[in-house]
């Protein structure tokens, strides 16, 4: 077994490490995502906007493995905030399954003015069943704070851009105050911080890749990490790391890494 579940505030709990499918080609998805399951993963995610909810839903569906013990997390595309409820019924007939395990907003979008209308959306599918737990992603202070502010419910997890470039410590200094699991999207940075030499000497120290190196960095942080890979080969790796330790010079050379870069979109302008 690969990892170990987090609680959330909702009483519910997440996989710490799961499979990422964001960019996975549609001929791919079914796939990579049995191989991850196969390697142990019980954490998938993917979203309305990746285009293969419909692989993903036939890879569970396939597994030999009970729905329980798969934690499926899929999310509201940014046209659909105002549209939310049946935009989510899209996402559960495309996944063919009975309920999701984690709804997020994939972006506040703030010049729409609609994640707030979106997030109460949110609280009826979660009053339904249909999604056990609601969240966001891409969201900064100020958005948490409107909906914690508006509505009164707190997001479990905000999912965003997060690796060792932009560790986004002032974001979870405010997550950790308010009970959100900070979850990491690009945990490898795209797969660009892997070539940041000090990961090839601290990988080498330990006789694993730069990959298992970050990797085992997030899930010391405390956070939820989505690797994404379609080799096999590196979709098992990904989920090995839980044989070595990274000690106190590993963790300030990783930590003197931060340059602030996002490799993607600004949340505020996009
Ligand atoms: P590929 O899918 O060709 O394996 P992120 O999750 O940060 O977005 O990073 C994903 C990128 O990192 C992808 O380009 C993926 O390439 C690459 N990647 C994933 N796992 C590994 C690994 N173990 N070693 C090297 N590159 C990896």
């Amino acid at each position: 077994m690969i990892a170990d579940r987090v609680a959330l505030s909702d009483g519910a709990s997440i996989p710490q490490l799961g499979f990422g499918v964001y960019k996975v080609p549609v001929e791919d998805a079914a796939g990579a995502v049995s191989t991850a399951l196969q390697a142990g993963y019980r954490h998938v995610d993917t979203a309305a906007l990746y285009g293969n909810e419909r692989e993903v839903g036939r890879a569970v569906r396939a597994s030999e493995i009970s729905r329980q013990e798969i934690f499926v997390t899929t999310k509201l595309w940014n046209d659909r905030h105002a549209d939310a409820e049946r935009a989510f019924d899209e996402s559960l007939e495309r996944l063919g399954l009975d309920y999701i395990d984690l709804y997020l907003i994939h972006w506040p979008v703030p010049s729409a003015g609609q994640f707030v209308a979106a997030w109460r959306a949110l609280q009826r599918i979660a009053s339904s069943g249909r999604a056990r737990s609601i969240g966001v992603s891409n969201f900064q202070t100020a958005h948490l704070r409107r909906l914690i502010e508006e509505t009164g419910v707190t997001p479990v997890i905000n999912q965003v851009e997060l690796h060792p470039w932009l560790p986004q410590r002032e974001l979870r200094t405010f997550h950790d105050a308010h009970g959100i699991r900070t979850e990491a999207w690009s945990p490898l940075g795209r797969g660009r911080v892997l070539a940041e030499p000090v990961l090839a000497r601290i990988a080498h120290k330990h006789g694993v890749s730069a990959a298992q190196v970050v990797i085992r960095w997030h899930l010391d942080a405390g956070t939820i990490v989505i690797p994404k890979s379609v080799h096999p080969e590196r979709i098992r790796q990904n989920a090995q790391v839980f044989g070595f330790a990274l000690d106190e010079d590993d963790r300030a050379a990783i930590a003197a890494l931060e340059t602030g870069v996002r490799t993607g979109s600004d949340p505020d302008s996009m």
